[in-house]
């Protein structure tokens, strides 16, 4: 049977994957969730919004004669990808995930770790400080029980309503980002400590280094647990899979 990919986007990896499956002539689709306004270009044909949970995607493999997923989403897209494992495991499909190893915390890193963005939102009590909370749009109203800060936001959309933070200012901006600028934005807010997920990655990581290079503190989010799965942190990896995947479900 002639492979029919699925591929669950919405990352750089996904963006980076869906090109080489093109390159080497494999059909099939990439999905995202819909969050961004204007997402960017993609290599395969492009289908946007949710499933309907895992019984919503189990029926969209079938109908869709889906022959392989390749779970390439954030890491921190635990429902997507818990759902991903379930109705790969109920359809009978393959599965392989392109994950990318998270970020370590070298002797010049002054990093609190935290397991979630409960702990993140925690972490920030205490006296008014210059944060730089990258977290993305949809967990902002968390912090909102820290408004004692000021907060550095930087999004990919304009925010769409008021948000809940007396003293904040927003860049509109999307990755990959350098550590020149990450370093430059830093100086110009003041900043004085760092919130992020950790996210691993290439895209995202100019805002650690910078903090490092400037000796800030970072609550580092630690990454939701997922189900077990098969996975890579290497596209070819995921060709090398495709050619001998088969029926083994990997789930
Ligand atoms: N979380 C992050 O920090 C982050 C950062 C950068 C990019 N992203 C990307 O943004 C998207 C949403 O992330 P999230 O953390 O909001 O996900 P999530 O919490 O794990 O997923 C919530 C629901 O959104 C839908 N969904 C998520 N990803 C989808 C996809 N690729 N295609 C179709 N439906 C999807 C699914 O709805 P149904 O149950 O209806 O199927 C899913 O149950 C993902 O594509 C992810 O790769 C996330």
């Amino acid at each position: 049977m002639e492979p029919n990919l699925l591929v669950l986007g919405g990352t750089a990896e996904a963006a980076r994957l869906c090109r080489a499956l093109a390159g080497a002539g494999l059909r099939g689709t990439v999905s995202l969730a819909g969050r961004v306004a204007s997402p960017a270009a993609q290599a395969l044909p492009l289908r946007i919004g949710g499933f309907g949970g895992v019984e919503g995607l189990a029926s969209h493999l079938q109908a869709e004669r889906i022959t392989h997923v390749i779970d390439a989403t954030h890491p921190f897209a635990a429902q997507m990808s818990a759902n991903a494992v379930a109705a790969c495991r109920a359809a009978g499909v393959p599965l392989i995930a392109l994950s990318r190893a998270p970020w370590e915390e070298t002797a010049a890193d002054r990093w609190i770790r935290v397991p979630d963005m409960a702990g993140a939102v925690s972490a920030l009590a205490g006296p008014r400080r210059r944060v730089m909370l990258a977290v993305g749009r949809m967990h902002l109203a968390d912090f909102a029980a820290q408004a004692q800060h000021v907060y550095l936001l930087r999004l990919v959309d304009p925010p769409e309503a008021p948000l809940d933070f007396p003293d904040h200012h927003v860049v509109v901006d999307r990755g990959p980002f350098g550590l020149e600028s990450d370093r430059r934005l830093m100086r110009e807010h003041r900043i004085d400590l760092v919130v992020s997920k950790n996210s691993g990655g290439s895209g995202a990581f100019a805002k650690i280094a910078a903090a490092r290079e400037l000796g800030l503190p970072v609550i580092m989010i630690d990454r939701p647990a997922l189900p077990a799965r098969r996975e890579t942190h290497e596209v070819e990896e995921v060709l090398r899979w495709l050619d001998h995947a088969g029926t083994d479900l990997g789930v």
